[in-house]
């Protein structure tokens, strides 16, 4: 191996960038952007790969690449021993030393498993967030991996899009929030600090916007929703220093995003100055010609460089092994070739990796075991929870009062769905089930445990379903009269009966959307059964996606939504439910009734008077199940008057907003104050409500707290499609602060001219 510098400044750096693009020929070049999946482990004592269930999907040739020197990078390597084995292979082939940069969908830990990201914005606490994010990149750095393919900030209004679960929600000012915390924590700060990771924000954009919620379906996004709603997470990714972006796989508005040029060229890198590398989605750039929008790889592969997508992400017959035929033909200058492999390179200098392209395996070992991480992991868990229900304060249990509690439903201890999907090295020994917390946490209290039902089955198989565990296993010898009759006896003769509801984590995710937001499989008629004893029942929802639990809403006094809560998901429960951590969560979208009311958010515009909601459908409310923002406590909360500090500023000023929040319970507990504003009338209709600021705060009982937040041009600009650009209308703002969106705006400001 021949390493030509180790730079210790950005002179040096950019030395050694143009040494190696000087030396480089064009399908080194080609090669450097190139990533590869790369799915099999290589087993320690053999240094032979050993394969994850049925690896068809298995790249052949990539060692070969790898030989040659003609991989950038690759990903879907996890263990400490694959990275070091696959960089010696690279660095062996490269002739100018050149290093891998190897990547992975990190999306909620990689051993300690965090609740799933639509969970870690429910906390509305960016700080849980970072840190949760933090531990996931400290363990992904030390077995090797250098990049993260997240977060995924895309904005959704459709819960039947199964890629929800990754995101933020509905809300873009929230998403925002989120998406920069994530940053912070993947990487440690605008460069990458040690033991993190370079952030991946995805998928860029509009993917959330797919036609009917179906997944890699085209998306129609206006301009106005665009900039307004889909770009601001985006935004602020970038703004936190988000090293790469990651493109999308659909059309947007008829251009493939992974050969936008407006996307890419315009918004991203011209008007934001985003100065990091560009990854396309699994195969999009080989799919512009699938699109119908190039006629052969090599056109699409020169369209992708064009538009400044750096590397392509590859299972197979990459488009960027035509770009020397490109350059022949004069599709693509060398110029603009090297422009990508000098961002490729300047990442992989940044990160060390020439001084240091192995890792320690007995360190890395250590850092997946570390018990802080599960401790963040169950914090996290704890702060996501979403109380729905409590009529008569049945939560939390007493479990000095409480004798015995039937523990019900397939999902109760169900350890690979406790994590949720998008996960791959988890450790299911020391995942903790809901059932498993509760028995830990219950003391003397009797705690029996019945399935009830089969796991529900998902029609069509996926991706996923490659990777060990992924796939449900069908009991065996299950009597599905018997065992219902099972968990109504056993319910019958408990004191509180926990019921665990949801979906399975194979049915949300990728590729996994659902028409209908049903629970799966025979759950309703479970829950039925169960309440019809007359035992009182709390059901606890594990998904990632609303779901119609309007019987239980109607008909059960508990409901508490604990999403996929993680490799420490039991133990956070179990907190919750006995008390010792009052819940604090507040939903990030809006939960309709039915899916027939989708796309539904709090944040739309209105034309006629709201009297008039009712018109909206004749067969169901036109009001959501539960509002944007909603979550109950264990305390209860009065918000005082919002006060400003003046009630007329002009576009370059700010207004202060506070507010008193008394804690009006007798147990200290976590409040999330939210802003909204609306603006009354100007250059186009806005939204009735947006969020403007969140704080979540711990309030004593019986204290006031004291909450403010700035207004200013930041939170009142919008982008007005008609004038295309941002603005700030000189009109009348209201304003109000509550514990969610349904929240009454009874203060006001001017903007002035
Ligand atoms: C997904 C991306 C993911 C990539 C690599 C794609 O199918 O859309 O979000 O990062 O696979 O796993």
């Amino acid at each position: 191996m021949t390493t030509d510098a180790t730079p210790s400044s950005v002179a040096a750096e950019g030395e050694l960038v143009e040494r190696l693009l000087g030396a480089m020929t064009i399908e080194e070049k080609a090669g450097q952007l190139t990533q590869f999946f790369y799915f099999a482990d290589i087993d320690p004592t053999t240094a032979h790969e050993t394969k994850d269930g049925d690896l068809s999907a298995q790249p052949a040739g990539v060692d070969a690449e790898l030989a040659a020197g003609r991989v950038g990078s690759l990903l879907f390597v996890r263990k400490a021993h694959a990275t070091n084995h696959l960089q010696r292979l690279a660095l062996q082939g490269n002739r100018h030393g050149i290093p891998v940069l190897f990547g992975f969908d990190v999306i909620h830990g990689l051993r300690t498993i965090l609740p799933v990201p639509i969970a870690l914005a429910a906390s509305w606490d960016p700080d849980v967030i970072e840190r949760g994010q933090a531990v996931a990149a400290r363990e992904a750095r030390a077995v090797g991996i250098h990049w993260t393919f997240a977060p995924m900030v895309d904005i959704t209004r459709d819960p039947r899009w199964g890629r929800i679960i990754e995101g933020a929600g509905e809300d873009p000012f929230l998403g925002a929030a989120v998406a920069a915390a994530q940053v912070r924590g993947f990487q440690g700060g605008r460069d990458v600090a040690p033991e993190h990771v370079i952030a991946g924000p995805k998928h860029f954009a509009g993917y959330g916007f797919a036609v009917g919620g179906r997944d890699y379906d085209e998306a129609d996004v206006s301009d106005s929703q665009m900039w307004n709603v889909v770009l601001p997470p985006f935004k602020a990714a970038v703004d936190a220093g988000a090293g790469n972006i990651m493109t999308a796989y659909m059309n947007l508005n008829g251009v493939p995003a992974s050969g936008n040029a407006w996307l890419m060229d315009e918004v991203l890198r011209t008007t934001w100055g985003f100065e990091g590398f560009i990854v396309s989605d699994a195969m999009a750039v080989h799919n512009l010609r699938t699109h119908g929008f190039a006629a052969d790889l090599t056109e699409a592969g020169a369209r992708a460089v064009n538009v400044g997508v750096d590397l392509e992400m590859a299972i197979f017959d990459p488009a960027y092994a035509h770009l020397p035929e490109a350059v022949e033909q004069g599709m693509v200058s060398v110029e603009t070739i090297d422009e990508c492999v000098r961002r490729v390179l300047r990442a992989k200098i940044r990160l060390g990796l020439f001084d240091q392209p192995y890792v320690d395996e007995a360190r890395a070992a250590e850092v997946l075991a570390d018990p802080a991480h599960r401790e963040v992991a169950r914090v996290a868990a704890e702060r996501t929870m979403v109380l729905l229900k409590n009529d008569g304060g049945l939560l939390p249990l007493d479990a000095t009062a409480v004798g015995s509690i039937a523990v019900i439903g397939p999902l109760a201890d169900s350890r690979r769905d406790t994590i949720g999907p998008w996960v791959f090295d988890f450790d299911l020994d020391e995942t903790v089930t809901v059932l498993a917390g509760i028995r830990a946490r219950a003391g003397d209290t009797t705690v029996e445990y019945a399935p009830g039902i089969r796991p529900a089955k998902r029609r069509n198989a996926s991706m996923f379903d490659m990777f060990p565990g992924n796939s449900p296993v069908d009991p065996v010898d299950f009597d599905d009269d018997a065992e219902l009759q099972r968990a109504v006896d056993l319910a019958a003769r408990s004191d509180v009966a926990v019921l665990v509801l949801g979906e399975w984590q194979h049915m949300i995710g990728e590729g996994a959307s659902r028409s209908t937001l049903e629970l799966p499989g025979r759950q309703l008629e479970l829950l039925q059964a169960v309440t019809a004893t007359g035992t009182p029942v709390v059901v606890l929802v594990l998904n990632g996606r609303p779901l119609e639990i309007n019987w239980a809403v109607d008909h059960v006094p508990a409901i508490l939504d604990i999403w996929y809560p993680g490799t420490q998901g039991g133990a956070a429960v179990a907190n919750v439910v006995f008390g010792d951590v009052s819940p604090a969560g507040r939903l990030p979208f809006t939960w309709p009734r039915s899916s027939g009311q989708v796309p539904m958010f709090y944040a739309h515009t209105i034309s006629h008077e709201p009297g008039n909601q009712h018109r909206r459908y004749w067969d169901v409310d036109g009001t959501p199940l539960f509002p944007f923002g909603f979550g109950l406590s264990y305390s209860s909360f009065r918000y005082g008057a919002v006060e400003l500090d003046r009630t007329s500023i002009t576009a370059d000023e700010t207004v202060t907003v506070t507010v008193d929040v008394t804690n009006t319970g007798s147990r200290t507990a976590d409040e999330v104050a939210q802003l909204y504003v609306h603006q009354t009338s100007g250059t186009a209709s806005r939204p009735v409500k947006e969020l403007k600021g969140f704080r979540r705060v711990a309030i004593e009982a019986g204290a006031t707290g004291q909450v403010s937040f700035t207004l200013g041009r930041a939170e009142l600009c919008y982008w007005n499609a008609a004038a295309r650009d941002w603005v700030v209308d000189a009109t009348e703002f209201r304003v109000g602060v509550g514990g969610d969106s349904t929240v009454t705006l009874d203060a006001s400001f001017r903007v002035e001219r």
